[in-house]
Order: structure tokens, then C-alpha cells, then sequence
């Protein structure tokens, strides 16, 4: 497993952390490259159930690296929460966890023109995490942003917080905590003094390690719908959550990435604004929701649920280049007699294939289904493809063929043991 990304291929959540999980196994070092804690990855192993929003995924396993990588925007407060929590539940980080020097850092001032953005919005709102990501991501492509290595030089982090204050106050009510400069500076040093410890050049690091033969896993946050460049613009994140993103999100070469792979939930998910052509406003959509425990793991807020769509899959498996795929939550469909899939949009009364590229479109779509029998049996203690109900595996591979790659994994359960390897690659 040289180097392998781990990438979500709808609209987020499709379980990149239980994946991730599985995989990191066999992997060395588990790179975060992009977004930050608006990311919500869950783990459950045995009894325990772990919410990881900055700390990878991969850091449950023992001796493995973990690193946040530059193209992340960090939450420095949220980030010693997790590590002091991990510590509390046996879990330790150090030397095992590595923060970009160069990663940016998400301000009060950030999440508080968030919300006065959202707040206003109205018919434009996005429905954002609100963990300041966007206004992180703007402030670095200003090039006024606060890099994880100014939280150690009080002297550039004040001047670079005096320009953040400036230019939050047209945007906030005067007596907002987020303008108070004195503070955020001393809060901001001390955070400094805790993180100082774990903060490298990361591309550096990485790349030693790549040419020293170690094994990279690459772990997405969002999916390839929320992509700023690919995804339903403006209704998505703030970074380049496809594969595309790894690159620049690391430091390393395109010329070191070796494998992709796509996690795909077995139906579709979206939290948050924006159009969703296969959303499911009925029972079905509820029972989905239900039975899939499909609530937000970072802001709690109920998913929107709806069936597959083949037309969103197929572009997001030519975006990311998927070798293989990861199938989730197929245990969640058992019980459900038809089982749809969006093969196509008709829009304007004209059939199309290919995933709009405005969200007008996308909007008046109207999914045209195919439909396929499901299955009764419980099969969450399945452990090889051949065990599935025939409907299950007859899904199981309408979903390779629909992403042209063949199925690396299938999960029947949250829980770590719930995972069918299924014999495609994923190293
Ligand atoms: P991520 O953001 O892509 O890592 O996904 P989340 O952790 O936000 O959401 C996925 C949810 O589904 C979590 O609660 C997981 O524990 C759970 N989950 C993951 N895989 C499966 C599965 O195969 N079956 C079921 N029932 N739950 C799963
Ligand atoms: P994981 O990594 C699902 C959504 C928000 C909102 C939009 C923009 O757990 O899959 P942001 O706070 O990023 O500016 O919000 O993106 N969103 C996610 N949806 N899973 C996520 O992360 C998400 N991170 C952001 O709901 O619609
Ligand atoms: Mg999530």
C-alpha cells in the first residue's frame, strides 16, 4: 500500500472514518489534507464509539503516524479537546501525531462573520458547519492568514490578528468577543505552547517517508459533491475534498499517488442547503434516516436521505479516478422490497447522463430510476461477499459497474469486525 486516498464520492458521511479505520492496518502514516473540524468521521470498535473532526482516523491504531496536513484549517481549541480527550479514553498521541507548520489556523473572527453570514442569508444561506472554515480558506487565499507556525512569534500572529479584527468589523456588532484582539492573541500564544510540540514541515516529512517505502493513506473529509471547484456550487465546503485536492493539501507529488479509493454509501446523504435530485421527503426517506443513524456527527442536525444516484457517482468516480470502491451502510437497505437508482436526469423534459454543472439544473432535475429487487435477511454478520443475499451482492455490483472499478470493501455494520473484504485492491 504505497499510497492510497481514502475519498468520499457523494455529499459527505459516507463513513471515510470506518474505512479509513480498516484500511490504516496496513498503513504507516494517515494524512488529512484538506477541510477541517466541520468533518465529522466516526469509529466504533467494540463497545467504544470514538467522533474524530481534526485528529485522522487512523490514530486508533497502535504505532501508526498521523498527520494533518497543510492544506488543512485547524481549530487549534478543537484539536487539544480531542487529543486531551483521546488521553482520557487510553489513547495517546504523542510522537504519533504531526500538525503541518504551515496548516492555517481558523480564528474567532472567522466563525463569527460565519454566523452573521448564515444568520443573514436567507435564501442564500448554505447551512455551513459553522466552524469558520470558509472565512479560514478565504483569509489564506488573501494571504493574511494565521499559519500554525505564528502561533509561536507573538509579534506576526498580533499583527496578522489586528488585520483579521479589521476586517471582521464591518461584518459583527461592535461588541463582539471575536474583535477583542488582546485576547485572541494570548489565547492563540497559549494554544502555541500546547501544539508547538507537534508542529512540522509536514511535506517534507511525508516525502522522506514515501521515498523510505512507508505506506500513505490519505483521509478525505467531506465528499466529491462538496468539492468548491467540482461540487454543487456555491452549496459546498470550502476545499478540494475529491482526490484532486491531495497534492497540494500534502506536498506530494501527483507522481506518488498510487491508488484511489471511493467510499460510497449505499444511498445518498446530504446535510446542509443545496439541491439533492434523488432526496426522499416520504417514509422511505425517514426510514433511511432512522435506520442508518443519520445525524450529523458535528452538528447533530438530521441528514436529508435519498436513494443512490448513479449520475453524481459516475462523475465523481472520473473526477477522483477510482481504482476500487468502498461500499457503506448496505445493511442499512435490508428490508426495503425495491430498491432504486438514479440512472439518468431529465431536465426541461430532455434526458441527460451527464451531472449538471449548475445547481438550476441540477434543481429541476427529476431522477429517472432503475429499480432492483431487495433482500429480508439481517446481514450484519456476513463476512464474505458470497454469504450476501443474491438481491445484496446483485447491488453490491450494479454499484462497481455504475463507478467502472471494482469493490475493494463492503461494510454491513458501523462497527470495525462489520467489514467484508472483497477482494479487490486496495493496496
Ligand atoms: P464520514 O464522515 O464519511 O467518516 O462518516 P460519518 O462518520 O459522519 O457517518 C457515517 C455513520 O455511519 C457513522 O455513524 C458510522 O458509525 C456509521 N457507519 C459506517 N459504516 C456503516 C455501515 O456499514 N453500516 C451502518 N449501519 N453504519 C455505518
Ligand atoms: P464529513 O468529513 C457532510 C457541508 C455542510 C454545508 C457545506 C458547507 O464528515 O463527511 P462548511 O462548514 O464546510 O463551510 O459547510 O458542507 N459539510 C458536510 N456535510 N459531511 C461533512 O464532513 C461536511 N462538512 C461540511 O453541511 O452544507
Ligand atoms: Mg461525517
Amino acid at each position: 500500500m504505497p499510497s492510497t486516498v481514502i475519498v468520499g464520492m457523494q455529499w459527505g458521511d459516507e463513513g471515510k472514518a470506518k474505512v479509513l479505520d480498516f484500511l490504516a492496518e496496513d498503513a504507516d502514516l494517515i494524512v488529512r489534507y484538506q477541510g477541517g473540524a466541520n468533518a465529522g468521521h466516526t469509529v466504533v470498535i467494540g463497545d467504544d464509539r470514538f467522533a474524530f473532526h481534526l485528529v485522522p482516523s487512523g490514530i486508533l491504531r497502535t504505532g501508526k503516524v498521523c498527520v494533518i496536513g497543510n492544506g488543512v484549517v485547524l481549530d487549534p481549541e478543537e484539536i487539544i479537546g480531542e487529543i486531551d480527550e483521546l488521553a482520557t479514553r487510553g489513547v495517546g498521541v504523542k510522537g504519533r501525531l504531526l500538525i503541518s507548520n504551515r496548516a492555517h489556523i481558523v480564528m474567532p473572527y472567522h466563525k463569527a462573520v460565519e454566523k452573521a453570514q448564515e444568520e443573514g442569508a436567507g435564501v442564500g444561506k448554505i447551512g455551513t458547519t459553522l466552524r469558520g472554515i470558509g472565512p479560514a480558506y478565504v483569509d489564506k487565499y488573501r494571504r493574511t492568514g494565521v499559519r500554525a507556525m505564528d502561533l509561536l512569534d507573538e509579534s506576526i500572529l498580533r499583527a496578522k490578528v489586528a488585520e483579521g479584527v479589521k476586517w471582521t468589523i464591518p461584518f459583527v456588532d461592535g461588541d463582539n468577543p471575536a474583535l477583542d484582539l488582546e485576547k485572541t492573541v494570548s489565547d492563540y500564544m497559549g494554544y502555541g505552547e500546547r501544539l508547538g510540540e507537534f508542529l512540522v514541515d509536514s511535506a517534507t516529512f511525508l516525502n522522506a517517508g514515501y521515498a523510505a517505502g512507508k505506506a500513505l493513506l490519505f483521509e478525505g473529509a467531506q465528499g466529491t459533491l462538496l468539492d468548491v471547484d467540482f461540487g454543487t456550487y456555491p452549496y459546498v465546503t470550502s476545499s478540494s475534498s475529491s482526490a484532486c485536492g491531495v497534492c497540494a493539501g500534502t506536498g506530494i507529488s501527483p507522481r506518488h499517488i498510487d491508488r484511489v479509493v471511493g467510499v460510497v454509501k449505499a444511498y445518498t446523504t446530504r446535510v446542509g442547503a443545496g439541491p439533492f435530485p434523488t432526496e426522499l421527503l416520504d417514509e422511505t426517506g425517514e426510514r433511511l434516516r432512522d435506520v442508518g443513524g443519520e445525524f450529523g456527527t458535528t452538528t447533530g442536525r438530521p441528514r436529508r436521505c435519498g436513494w443512490l444516484d448513479a449520475v453524481g457517482l459516475k462523475f465523481a468516480a472520473m473526477l477522483n479516478g477510482v481504482d476500487a470502491i468502498a461500499i457503506t451502510k448496505l445493511d442499512v437497505l435490508t428490508g426495503i422490497p425495491v430498491i432504486r437508482i438514479a440512472v439518468a436526469y431529465r431536465i426541461a423534459g430532455k434526458e441527460t447522463r451527464e451531472f449538471p454543472v449548475g445547481v438550476a439544473a441540477l434543481e429541476a432535475a427529476e431522477p429517472v430510476y432503475e429499480e432492483m429487487p431487495g433482500w429480508e435477511e439481517e446481514i450484519g454478520d456476513r463476512t464474505r461477499l458470497e454469504d450476501l443475499p443474491d438481491n445484496a451482492r446483485r447491488y453490491v455490483d450494479r454499484i462497481a459497474d455504475i463507478c467502472g472499478s471494482e469493490t475493494a470493501l463492503v461494510s454491513v455494520g458501523r462497527n470495525r469486525r462489520e467489514t467484508i473484504v472483497a477482494g479487490g485492491e486496495c493496496n
